[in-house]
Formats: C-alpha cells, structure tokens, sequence
C-alpha cells in the first residue's frame, strides 16, 4: 500500500489561506470574543466570503467543494485561532451530514442551498436533557399524522441554536420501542422555541442554547430517508463529523503550543531564557510529538472519509486521541507560562478552557472508548 504524507499544490494553498485568514482576523479578535461570550457574525460572514465555511456541502449544493483533507486542515488552522468559532463553523457541517446521507435529492437541494446560497444556519439536534451519551434513551418523539408529523421534546446543548433557520432533529416513534426517524425542522414553525443561551466554561464565542419542540407540525416530505433510519443516519454523521473534532483539538494543541514556544523563549529567569532549561525542553518536545501523532490519526480518519469509507473506529481514535492531547498540550503550555498562563491577559488559559469540550463533545472521550473496544472485541 503507497502512502502519502504530501499536502498537493491546491491543499497547501488553501491551508495557507486558512491560516493567513486566522492570523489576521481570528487571532486579533479571539480573546474580545471570549471575554464578550458574543457571537462572531462579522468573522462568520468573512468566512463566507472566503469560502471557508460549509466545509462539508460539495459544490454542487454551493458549498466550496473541498477534499476531507483540506476540510481537515482549515479547521485545525481555524481553532488554532479560536476553537469557539471553528465549532460554530462546524455546527453546519454537522448539520449537513445528516442530509448528505440519507435525504432525498430534492431536500438537499432546498436545504444545503438554504445555508450556501442565502447565507443561513442550520443546527444538528441530537442530545437532550436526559439523553446524552444514549442517544437511544432519547425521548423527542414523532406521531404521524397525515401529511405532518408531530414533535414534541426537548433538545440541549445545541450548537448555533438562536441564530439556526433550521435543526436537524432525531425523534423517537411516538409508542414504538426502538424506532428513530430524522427530520428537518424550520425554526419559524410553531411551536419551536428557543431557550436561553448557555454560560460556558470555555468556546465562549459560540452560541449554545436549548430548542424546545411543542406540537411542531412537520411536513412529511421534511423526513430525512425512511422511518426508523434515523439512528443510523446520525451515527453516520458522527462518523464523519468526529474527525474533524480531531482537527479542532489539533488545532488548539497548536495554537497552545505556539504560544508556550515562544514565551519559553522570551521568558527570562536564573539569567537565561526558560527554553534553555532541560525541564521546558522536554515539555515542548512531548508537546509537538504529540501533536504530531494527534494530527496523522486525524489524517489517517479523514483519509478513509475522502475514501468514501468512513470508519467508526478511525473516527473514534482520532477524535479521542487528539482531544486528550489538546488537554495535556494545553495544561503544559498554562505550566511553561506559569503565573501568567493563569490569567485571561494571556492566551494559555483559554485553551485549556477551550481544550475540555473537545473531550465531552460529539460523544465523550469515554464513549469514543466504547466504540474502540467494541470493535476491537467483536
Ligand atoms: N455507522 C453506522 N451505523 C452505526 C454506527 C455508525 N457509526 N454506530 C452504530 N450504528 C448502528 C449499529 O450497527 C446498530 O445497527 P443494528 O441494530 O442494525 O445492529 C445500531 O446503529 C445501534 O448501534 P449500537 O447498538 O451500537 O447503539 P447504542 O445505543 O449502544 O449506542 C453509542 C452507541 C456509540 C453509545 C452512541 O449512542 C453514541 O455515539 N453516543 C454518543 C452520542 C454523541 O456523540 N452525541 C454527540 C452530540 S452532538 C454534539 O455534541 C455536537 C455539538 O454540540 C457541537
């Protein structure tokens, strides 16, 4: 089997575009954003512009068509800048996935071209106030009748929920056991209402909030596949999504790391810089060695999506490895800046706030363990 660890021509010059773009308007501005807890819409529209956002709707649906890889890369370049706005970014690729899987033609049309063409949000809806890491234990449910059916539920967490026009929602069979079934709501419907945004520890510039579905009337034809296809869809979905949470948590270690690199530098204590204490040395060391092993597994993963392979498993590692990376990178970048790193004057702490999510996020880092054993013990 050939392998390559080459970026092509094309990858390389979108990846600089990505960083370029987060060197100039996300960095400058990521701290005001945190500190403010206020959603970045002028950097989102700039994003646009850029064609650095929909990452995952092909250009047939007037998204900018990119490979998995420079998907990959743009949002590692992204939440080296600030993870807050890499997840708000995402938030409608993962909304995207879901249709790209299973919807039918026409629903993609009219709903991908709804957030490439005009500019719109979609948020996907998955986890609940008492269904986090069981997805099955959901209790949204779905009651047929006619040509609507009718949800009721509540969904928590929801990424980019009070600026979303749409949600991509699992619900539960209204009387049935095991029967799941994925829909697309519009947010102007009645009955969607929108809860209050969430105060978090870290990503403070996105936006999380609540939507709560009360006797919603949904257009059958806003089903996405078949009744009871809906579990599968959005495992899928996370299958393709889990990556690039790899990726953002790839970007935080690097965006920590770059800054503990060259405060080590400048920091001055006993007469010489710190950087010339073996102590630092082999902390930056452990640091970019991990990062490196952190990023190939994410290359590894979103080598077997562009495959059109995508593989549970890969996935998993990925995602979990490199989150718990982004946790020990950042942790030490706070250590190497000391004093410093505690306060909000300096960028250390903020990814380690930014650093936890990625390990509860799109399936905890226990059940990313779930998922490996399984596999390894079938
Ligand atoms: N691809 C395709 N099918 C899959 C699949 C995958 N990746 N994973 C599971 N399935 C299938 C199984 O094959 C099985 O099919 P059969 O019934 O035909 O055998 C079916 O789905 C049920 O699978 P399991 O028995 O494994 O299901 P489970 O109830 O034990 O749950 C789980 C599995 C891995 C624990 C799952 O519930 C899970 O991933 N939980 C974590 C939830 C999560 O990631 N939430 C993220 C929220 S979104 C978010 O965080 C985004 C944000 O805000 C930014």
């Amino acid at each position: 089997m050939a392998m390559f660890f080459e970026l092509s021509e094309e990858q390389m010059e979108i990846n600089r575009l990505a960083r370029d773009f987060t060197n100039e308007e996300i960095l400058p501005v990521a701290s005001k954003y945190d500190e403010e807890e206020e959603f970045p819409v002028d950097v989102m529209d700039k994003l646009r512009e850029c064609g650095l956002f929909n990452l995952a709707v092909p250009e047939i649906y007037g998204g900018p068509g990119v490979d998995k890889m420079t998907h990959s890369l743009i949002v590692e370049q992204i939440a080296r800048g600030c993870a807050g706005i890499a997840t708000s970014v995402e938030a409608n690729s993962l909304a995207s996935y879901p249709i790209l899987v299973g919807a039918s033609e026409e629903l993609k049309k009219k709903y991908l071209h709804r957030i490439t063409y005009e500019g719109q949000y979609a948020s996907f809806a998955l986890t609940e106030p008492g269904a986090g890491s069981d997805v099955a234990g959901l209790s949204t449910t779905a009651e047929r009748k006619g040509d609507h059916y009718i949800l009721n539920g509540d969904k928590c967490f929801i990424t980019n929920a009070s600026y979303a026009n749409y949600f991509v929602v699992l619900a539960k069979e209204k009387g049935a056991e095991n029967k799941f079934t994925a829909f697309i709501v519009d947010r102007d419907l009645d009955g969607v209402l929108i809860g209050k945004k969430e105060k978090k520890m870290g990503l403070r510039a996105s936006n999380t909030a609540s939507v709560t579905f009360e006797e919603v009337a949904v257009p059958v034809c806003n089903r996405i596949g078949n009744e009871g296809d809906g579990f599968k869809i959005f495992m899928k979905a996370l299958s393709y999504a889990r990556p690039m949470v790899g990726a953002q948590a790839v970007g935080i270690a690097q965006g920590a790391y770059d800054a503990a690199l060259a405060y080590a530098k400048e920091r001055k204590q006993f007469g010489k810089a710190i950087s010339q204490f073996q102590s630092i040395q082999f902390m930056l060391a452990d640091m970019s060695m991990n990062i490196e092993a952190a990023r190939l597994l994410v290359h590894k993963a979103v080598y077997l999506l562009a495959k059109g392979k995508p593989s549970a498993v890969n996935s998993s590692y990925a995602k979990c490895f490199a989150a718990d990376t982004a946790m020990e990178v950042a942790s030490d970048a706070v250590q190497i800046f000391g004093g410093n790193g505690y306060i909000r004057e300096y960028p250390a702490e903020k990814y380690l706030r930014d650093a936890k999510i990625m390990q509860i996020y799109e399936g905890t880092n226990q059940i990313q363990r779930v998922v490996i054993a399984k596999e390894i013990l079938a």
